[in-house]
């Protein structure tokens, strides 16, 4: 059985709403173009609470994210990338799961450092490198990685296909890269959102995600553009396994149990495997 629950503010789950009928319509033409991302970037501050918040009240996610991963991946040797890793917490839970090198990418210094602090005493810290960098641009050769992740960061990329290029591009034959977002939510679930989420600043995040993100359709156009051809194009479920999984861990669940009621799918997750050579 498949469940809705709460992930970055997300309840997933069920059918996906007709899509937009361009990208055109839901790119901002206020965004920054590529190169000109500082402008738009999260100060240290806003970095900090960002961490923080993340680490109240959503570490499951990146566990639950991981395991379903790492199960589409179907080995543990290789490299694995996270692209916009932001404070770190999944090239935590990959290198977990893994047994390779994890390479965590961001744009922002300050995210990097609170990520470094993540791994910190974690016993990872010889598996994990950061570099700082930007999507648009990757700072690593061709064929370089066997898994790429890059979880709820697509909606900031200004120019998502030239991106999307870049991330298959570092991917070697036969490895599996897997963009997971958030999807445009209805009134009704944005108002479900504000009853469950406790702190005002969590919900301000996580609103500001939703106004800013792009669906499935789009995102799946956008890969198309970017020559890539997707192995899948769907609402992100996590199953009874993934749940029990977490649950045997005996973590706090008040904000999953909150957030099963609702009943839209706020994620998607489009994956491609690189035909072999
Ligand atoms: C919403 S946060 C998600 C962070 C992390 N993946 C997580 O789920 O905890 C988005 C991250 O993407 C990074 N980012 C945005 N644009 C980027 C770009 N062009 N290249 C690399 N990283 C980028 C931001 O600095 C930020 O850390």
């Amino acid at each position: 059985m498949e469940h809705a629950v709460f992930v970055a503010g997300v309840a997933l789950h069920g059918p996906a709403p007709d899509p937009p009928e361009s990208v055109a319509d839901r790119r901002d033409p206020r965004r920054p173009k590529s190169g000109e991302f500082a402008a738009d970037m999260m100060t240290r501050d806003d970095c900090i609470a960002c961490k923080a918040l993340y680490e109240k009240y959503q570490l499951y996610v990146y566990q639950l994210i991981a395991a379903q991963l790492t199960r589409l991946y179907g080995r543990t040797g290789g490299r694995v990338a996270d692209i916009g890793t932001g404070p770190g917490h999944l090239a935590v839970e990959l290198a977990r799961l893994t047994e390779g090198d994890v390479y965590a990418l961001d744009i922002n210094p300050a995210m990097l450092e609170l990520a470094d602090e993540t791994v910190r005493g974690t016993g990872l810290e010889q598996r994990i490198s950061f570099a700082l960098g930007d999507v648009h641009d990757i700072p690593c050769a061709s064929q370089s990685f066997d898994l790429l992740a890059s979880y709820t960061c697509m909606h900031h990329w200004a120019e998502p296909a030239k991106a999307l290029a870049e991330c298959y591009r570092i991917l070697r034959p036969g490895g599996l890269m897997a963009v997971i977002d958030v999807r445009p939510v209805s009134a009704l679930t944005a108002a479900a959102f504000a009853e469950i989420i406790p702190e005002e600043e969590y919900f301000r995040i996580i609103d500001k995600a939703y106004k800013e993100s792009l669906d499935e359709a789009v995102a799946a156009d956008l890969f198309a553009q970017a020559g890539i051809v997707p192995e899948s194009v769907a609402s992100l479920e996590l199953t009874d396994e993934d749940i029990m999984d977490y649950l045997e861990s005996g973590e706090p669940l008040d904000i999953l149990e909150a957030a099963v009621a609702i009943d839209e799918p706020t994620l998607w997750m489009i994956t491609a495997r690189k035909p072999l050579q």
